[in-house]
């Protein structure tokens, strides 16, 4: 139900970015592309949970505030739809779950979903272990770790065999690459006010080019080995590939699942590797923080590879996740679009207004958070949890559009998590620098995260 604007009942005024000269725009813009987290951070502290940038180029709000993410993304979401950024995203993802809209979204929505139910989870766990214990295995003689490079490479192992059955044949290293770079351009572009012509032949445009292609031939491999393959298999490519349409009676196109399947490759990897990476970040500045930790690790595992039960009862480990998630959201903004006048919350939403749900902000909110700066996992014990905003945390999204993959997501940072440290001891190596985050397309630890570890 849309949300009619009231002729009688006065709309409240929406903060507007203060300058009015053409520089002082152009100024702010250009800022927000160099360094759009500090950008977005200040201008929070000074004009609130919800302000108009003021760019005479678009109308652009930036919002912060529980009560209004309910409202956008909940109570009022048929007014709006994904913003203009994702269209850059499409050139990549083409017309997957994370880009697609209206009925054909939901039917895509309806047939991957049972691939991330309890039955299909059951599945996974013995895979995750397995890539897990991979990973150990691996990381077992050296001493100092290019940590953020390994959680990329297990997230992309169990991403891959999880939803596609299969090991990859390519170099991995090479598919982080192309992933790496699609994401560094496309994050580029979605930012830029001019954005140049694909078919310009210039290096970056050439660069991307040539790694989508690449992460395509590996796909449509995949896709191609799959069909040629009689034998029953029981993940997400096989439902999306053998579902057929209950309207139409078809199933879907090469193209259709090669859409699907690098949307979950992509919308499931880097995410997961960045959330755990800053996990481990946080313990390194937090010892007693990880002394609780280990200490519960040890006690429900004792010493044994978790299951479906002991995974429920690693209660604290899941609280030292969401917390992580909470100070370093991999998806820091979330972006949607006005589709009609409306209004929110008391506020006017002109038609075409973009939308930047600063998330990072949102989980530093006061209101919600009391020092928001700290690294605190008992904000998410159960009572703190239902006495707060249900949309003051929203790592995951809200509402509809709320990530298909957040109890995959969880359970294979919690294995990845219990595991690493019931193997290793983990420390900074000694010319460790602060870690900067990074905001590309997810907010990453710039220049990534080294450790220095010790077997047990
Ligand atoms: C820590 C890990 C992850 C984080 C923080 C995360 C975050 C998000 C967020 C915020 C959204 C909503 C975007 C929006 O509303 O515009 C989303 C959507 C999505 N995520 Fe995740 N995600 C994670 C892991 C995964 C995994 C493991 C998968 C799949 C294996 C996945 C697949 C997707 C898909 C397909 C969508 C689009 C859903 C739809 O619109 O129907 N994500 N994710």
């Amino acid at each position: 139900m849309s949300t009619k604007i009231s002729e009688e009942k006065p709309l409240k005024e929406m903060p507007v970015l203060p300058p009015t000269s053409w520089w002082l725009i152009l100024k702010n813009l250009l800022s927000m592309l160099s360094n759009p987290l500090n950008f977005l951070s200040e201008w929070f502290e000074e004009y609130g949970d919800i302000y108009d940038m003021n760019s005479r180029f678009f109308t652009i709000y930036v919002i912060s505030n529980p009560d209004y993410i309910q409202e956008i993304m909940v109570s009022n979401k048929t007014d709006y739809g994904k913003s203009d950024h994702y269209k850059v995203l499409k050139h990549s993802l083409g017309n997957g779950l994370l880009i697609s809209e209206g009925e054909f979204w939901k039917k895509q929505r309806r047939i991957a979903q049972p691939a991330f139910h309890q039955q299909s989870m059951k599945n996974f766990l013995e895979t995750m272990i397995n890539s897990t214990q991979n990973t150990i295995n691996k990381m077992k003689g050296g001493e100092l770790v290019h940590f953020s490079e390994e959680m990329n490479l297990l997230t992309l192992d169990i991403v891959t065999k999880c939803l596609f059955g299969t090991t990859l044949n390519a170099d991995v290293n090479k598919i982080q690459e192309a992933i790496t770079t699609g994401n560094k351009f496309i994050s580029k572009r979605a930012r830029s006010i001019l954005k140049l012509p694909m078919w310009l032949p210039l290096p970056a445009i050439i660069r991307y080019k040539r790694a989508r292609k690449f992460s395509d031939k590996v796909i449509f491999d995949i896709i191609d080995k799959r069909r040629n393959d009689n034998s029953e298999q029981q993940d997400l490519l096989s439902m999306l590939m053998y579902t057929v349409d209950e309207e139409t009676g078809e199933s879907m196109s090469a193209q259709q699942l090669r859409d699907e399947a690098i949307t979950l490759f992509v919308a499931g990897q880097e995410t997961t590797a960045t959330a755990l990476t800053w996990t481990f970040s946080l313990l390194m500045k937090h010892p007693e923080k990880l002394k609780i930790l280990q200490e519960e690790i040890d006690s429900v595992l004792q010493g044994k590879a978790p299951d479906f039960k002991t995974l429920k009862e690693l209660k604290y480990t899941q609280m030292v996740l969401e917390e992580s998630m909470r100070i370093y959201p991999p998806a820091w903004v979330i972006a949607r679009k006005v589709l009609k006048e409306t209004q929110m919350c008391g506020y006017r939403m002109k038609k075409d207004a973009q939308l930047i749900l600063n998330v990072y902000s949102l989980h530093r909110h006061t209101d919600h958070w009391e020092n928001p700066e700290d690294f605190e996992p008992q904000r998410f014990n159960p009572q703190a949890k239902k006495e707060r905003h249900k949309h003051a945390y929203i790592p995951f999204g809200a509402g509809q559009r709320m990530c298909i993959g957040n109890n995959f997501a969880m359970m294979e940072m919690k294995i990845a998590l219990s595991m690493l440290l019931q193997n290793f001891e983990f420390s900074l190596p000694e010319d460790a620098v602060d870690v900067e985050a990074e905001p590309l397309v997810t907010l990453r630890p710039k220049g990534g995260l080294r450790l220095n570890i010790c077997g047990k």
